[in-house]
């Protein structure tokens, strides 16, 4: 399966996992053949892209990318939080207390994670717009657990870890959706007023310190350039640091009204440029080798000059997946795909290829299947 931009549907193609809103109401079963009517409804509800089967890929056997967290988890955990943020921003509540049922959500996913050591995180939340700060919430607190389990922190260090990072937006239920939402550059005052979730949310967790400290933080840089307070080095808890780390990737990962959504491995380029500038670059490592920067599905060269889909990577070798390949060096289709370990053989991937590329091998490889047959 691969992760096709709705822009990119056509009918006949197959979901490959289940669209879900915020409440984990189903909008698409997977397995469910798109229609036109389907694919407008997907873009009215504010899906930039969703996962497919490819009937090119299908042939190939690509193997299914799993999410590092179970799906009712994921999905609970986002119900949880919609409910929470909506109740005190209803409310407009002076403070905010993550309930029983959202502490177990957290226990749980980080129940998960531990279970899972050797797993690569390969797999990328898809949100509809309007929903984008819950998923976004869920998604931060997964990375963030990746990556303290990875340095080591203890179970009740990593629940710690999992309740801030939760809450780390929950101050933008004070500032106005028309600026979070805005598809434009946001004016000074604007970015004055985002700036501002970090403290709001200081206030708001007011009964939960580490969470406080977490949510006030994110956005510090070690070299003074973050916000609101301009802290340096020294002063900014791994804890705030890791947040801050897993909230630049989902947040470069996820389409936005303003911008479509980078690659993970462009993610990971820019959080490495910013490793050891605003981040512990240890932090940013333990993040780095734990993310699969060609998920499962990606189609690729290699600088051997062939072409292939990616099936799998190596745990702590996120840039080196190993590649089913399909198209030789000279172009030509071949019948028999065959794995290359771009680890063992020493091989690097030059490029991802866009959707016109893709369609444009397949109407290739379709013609020469059929002049075969
Ligand atoms: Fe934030």
């Amino acid at each position: 399966m691969r992760r096709v931009p709705v822009t990119a549907l056509v009918p006949g193609m197959r979901i490959a996992r289940e669209v879900v809103g915020g409440h984990g109401e189903v909008y698409l079963q997977t397995g469910v053949i798109l229609t036109q009517g389907y694919i407008r409804k997907l873009g009215e509800l504010g899906f930039a892209s969703v996962y497919v089967h490819d009937a090119l890929l299908g042939d190939l056997h690509v193997p299914e990318a799993e999410d590092i967290i179970h799906d009712k988890t994921r999905h609970e955990a986002v119900s949880r939080v919609k409910t929470l943020l909506q109740e005190a921003a209803q409310s407009q509540a002076k403070a905010i207390d993550p309930p029983k049922e959202l502490a177990q959500t957290v226990s749980d996913m980080v129940n998960q994670i531990l279970n899972n050591p050797s797993q690569t995180l390969d797999m990328y939340d898809i949100r509809a717009q309007n929903e984008y700060l819950y998923h976004h919430s869920v998604n931060v607190c997964a990375l963030a657990l990746v990556i303290g389990a990875q340095i080591g922190l203890s179970r009740r260090e990593l629940y710690e870890l999992g309740v801030g990072a939760l809450m780390h937006d929950v101050g933008k239920i004070k500032v106005p959706a028309e600026i979070l939402d805005k598809p434009g550059k946001l004016s000074a005052v604007e970015f004055e007023l985002v700036k501002k979730h970090t403290l709001y949310a200081e206030e708001l967790l007011k009964n939960n310190a580490t969470a406080a400290a977490i949510a006030g933080m994110h956005h510090e840089r070690l070299n003074g350039e973050g916000y609101p307070r301009g802290l340096k080095e020294g002063e900014i808890p791994p804890l705030a640091q890791i947040v801050g780390i897993a909230d630049i990737f989902d947040s470069l990962t996820a389409d936005r009204c303003y911008r479509k959504a980078y690659r993970p491995d462009e993610a990971l380029e820019m959080l490495l440029a910013a490793g050891g500038f605003w981040f512990n670059f240890d932090l940013v490592r333990a993040f780095v080798v734990n993310v699969a920067a060609y998920p499962v599905g990606t189609m690729v060269e290699l600088n051997s000059g062939e072409i292939g889909v990616v099936v799998s990577t190596p745990k702590g070798f996120p840039t080196q997946p190993v590649v089913r390949v399909f198209v030789a060096v000279d172009g030509g289709w071949l019948g028999d795909a065959y794995d290359v370990s771009t680890l063992e053989k020493c091989l690097f991937i030059t490029r991802v290829l866009d959707e016109e590329e893709i369609s444009f091998i397949k109407k290739k490889i379709l013609g020469s299947r059929q002049s075969t047959v």
